[in-house]
């Protein structure tokens, strides 16, 4: 059985992602959800707060885990013991900025390998920025997230 690593910024976990991490787990025998800070974006939860979210929606999955990790991805992978990435591919439009990053990875850990796994054509369309966007404006995300991502985001909007 192997561990396999699915990084992402996740904020939120829409169920594109929830489709990738319950592939990676089943096909690689465990998945480690790792949430981490891509420095091009700002988030809307703290890397606690989305831990937190996507535990609840991984709860009854033995072979799901979830860590936040301050630092590179390859020190998280060598922390883990874990040699597989996991990233999901949408489109061929992913392709280019996910490319970029598994290089930038083998060049860092050369012993580490990036597995991409396609989505279904369902969650093609699918993505954390657009998600935010509907449900900023009133749209209906219910279809996009998880039960437990939505209610928390009627709970910030509600703080607010
Ligand atoms: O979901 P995202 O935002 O596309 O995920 C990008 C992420 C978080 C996996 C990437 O930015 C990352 O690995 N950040 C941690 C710092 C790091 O290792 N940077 C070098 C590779 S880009």
């Amino acid at each position: 059985m192997l561990k396999a690593v699915y990084p992402g910024s996740f904020d939120p976990l829409t169920n594109g992602h929830v489709y990738i991490a319950k592939r990676a787990a089943d096909i690689f025998g465990k998945c480690v959800i790792a949430v981490l800070d891509n420095s091009e974006k700002k988030s809307m939860f703290s890397k606690a707060e989305r831990v937190d979210m996507i535990r609840s929606v991984f709860k009854n999955d033995k072979n799901i885990s979830v860590a936040a990790y301050d630092g590179l991805l390859v020190d998280f992978m060598k922390k883990e013991k874990s040699r597989v990435i996991v990233r999901g591919l949408r489109a061929l439009s992913d392709f280019e900025y996910e490319f970029q990053i598994a290089q930038l990875n083998r060049q860092l850990a050369p012993e580490v390998e990036t597995f991409f796994i396609a989505t279904e054509p369902r969650f093609s369309f699918l993505a954390s920025h657009a998600v935010k966007d509907v449900f900023k404006w009133g749209g209906n995300i219910s279809d996009m997230v998880p039960q437990e991502i939505l209610e928390r985001m009627v709970k910030l909007q509600n703080k607010d």
